[in-house]
């Protein structure tokens, strides 16, 4: 079926560019958790846009295939990020981060044969490429954080040679592709890539798989500006470009967080460096108390700061932390909220969490801004929260998460920690504030604690 174009290409354009204006004020909006709901709207506007702009411009054939393809994506889609628990959203975008690339490698495949000259082919090899990675890698990235797999890195012997023989099979028959433009060859760079992609994550694992999702987001997103330029749609090289860069910054904001190199976190495993550490929970006696105890100590101090991480997540206790804030406020407590750029396990997780409970953004301290208070406050309570405030990422070298920037909680007078147990956190490794004379700790799930300390705090 061959319908005819409806918009002249003047209208096309400028449509374009409404739709990129859009991309660029979406990302505006992502960077603050203030706008952060505009933003995501002004960019589906954006996508909208551009994809009504596509069926009115273009003399598109194989409707049926097309609209069918929609209704199926949409409805895997659609459910899947619906139900999608907070914790599970790395994995969710990775997923369709993947889909995105292997779009993109296989849209590329099918304009080879109309490819009419060697840069366009050049083009179409590195979208085949590229996305074929990010589909692989997104993958295994998904299966690590799903735990169907293991979340440890991968590695066997001789894997720096075979990624180095996958490396030259790839380049070579790139080139072969570019000089022949043959199919068949290039079939076989997308399965190579596919192998890469593989190879590529393997080797990372624990904390870091969020950080390769975020690298491959940027692949996606070069692998789709390069679709741009074989369709010759000018749309997608400015969408696939914002992607590749906003991808790029934040695996370099989320790696600097973690106090490491981007190559260390892709190839650390290679000398035995990794960030998975161990889950057994420590027999060290600590000092615990009740929640009314807690209460006390909340209700008659001046100065409260409160560090969420990834246990609050897992209770959904946030509306509950942000019910004890209040109760604490109303009795003259100064409540802030001190937010670690990797608490959790996504960026923006604990913004994304307190926004849900209505906390105040004004209430919501970043690192930098709060670490000083911390030598101010009467009471630090961590909940849920671990590898955020461990000392060893400035005391002991060797530690997987040294060099990591910390929340500063153990300044406070008092540190009371809500956990389960006694296991450690995402890095494995133990938390020596546990043990401090300072420090008090709350044993239950997050959410329960917090709910028997508010109830404690009211009746004071
Ligand atoms: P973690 O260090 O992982 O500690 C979480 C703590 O929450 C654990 O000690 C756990 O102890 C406790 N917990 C779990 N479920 C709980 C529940 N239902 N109720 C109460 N407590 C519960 O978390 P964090 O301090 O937020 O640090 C984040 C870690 O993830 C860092 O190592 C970071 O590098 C890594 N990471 C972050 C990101 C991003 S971008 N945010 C990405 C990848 C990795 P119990 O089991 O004893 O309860």
């Amino acid at each position: 079926m061959l319908a005819s174009p409806v918009l002249a290409p003047t209208w096309t354009a400028l449509l374009y560019l409404v739709a990129a204006v859009c991309f660029i004020l979406a990302l505006k909006g992502l960077s603050s958790p203030k706008h952060a709901r505009r933003g995501n709207l002004i960019g589906a506007f954006g996508a909208f846009v551009a994809l009504v702009t596509v069926f009115l411009s273009s003399r598109l054939q194989n409707l049926p295939w097309i609209f069918g393809a929609m209704v199926v994506g949409a409805a895997i889609a659609a459910p899947v990020a619906r139900r999608v628990k907070m914790t599970q959203m790395p994995q969710l975008v990775a997923m369709f981060n993947g889909v995105g690339g292997g779009a993109a490698g296989l849209v590329a495949l099918l304009e080879l044969p109309h490819a009419e000259n060697a840069w366009l082919r050049v083009a179409i090899v590195f979208t085949l490429l590229v996305g074929a990675i990010s589909f692989a890698g997104s993958g295994v990235t998904f299966a690590k954080l799903q735990e169907l797999m293991t979340t440890r890195p991968v590695m066997f012997a001789g894997l720096p040679v075979l990624m180095g023989v996958v490396l030259v099979v790839a380049v070579g028959t790139a080139a072969l592709v570019v000089a022949t433009g043959s199919v068949g060859l290039a079939v076989v760079v997308l399965a190579v890539g596919l192998v890469a992609g593989v190879l590529l994550v393997l080797p990372v694992g624990g904390a870091d798989v969020p950080i390769v999702i975020s690298l491959l987001n940027a692949f996606t997103g070069l692998a789709v500006a390069a679709s741009g330029l074989v369709l010759g749609n000018v749309l997608l090289v400015v969408a696939g470009t914002l992607v590749g860069a906003s991808g790029t910054i934040l695996t370099r904001l989320m790696a600097a967080a973690m106090g490491r190199s981007v190559s260390g976190i892709m190839f650390g495993a290679f000398k035995g460096g990794s960030t998975a550490g161990s889950t057994v929970a420590s027999e060290r006696p600590v000092r615990s108390s009740n929640p009314e105890d807690v209460a006390v100590l909340l209700g008659y101090a001046q100065r409260v700061i409160i560090v969420p991480g990834y246990g609050l997540a897992v209770a959904q206790g946030q509306h509950t932390a942000a019910e004890l804030a209040q109760a604490l406020e109303s009795r003259g407590v100064d409540v802030e909220f001190a937010i670690h750029p990797v608490a959790g396990r996504m960026p923006g997780h604990m913004n994304v969490l307190l926004a849900e409970a209505n906390v105040p953004y004004e209430s919501l301290k970043e690192m930098s801004e709060v670490n000083g208070d911390f030598k101010q406050a009467d009471v630090a309570l961590v909940v849920g929260a671990n590898d955020v405030v461990n000392p060893a990422a400035k005391t002991t070298p060797g530690s997987p998460i040294y060099g990591m920037p910390i929340l500063e909680a153990g300044d406070a007078r008092q540190v009371v920690f809500l956990k389960r147990s006694m296991r450690p956190g995402f890095a494995g490794i133990e938390n020596e504030l546990l043990y401090e004379p300072q420090t008090t700790l709350l044993f239950g799930d997050a959410k329960e604690s917090l709910a028997k300390v508010l109830s404690a705090v009211k009746a004071l």
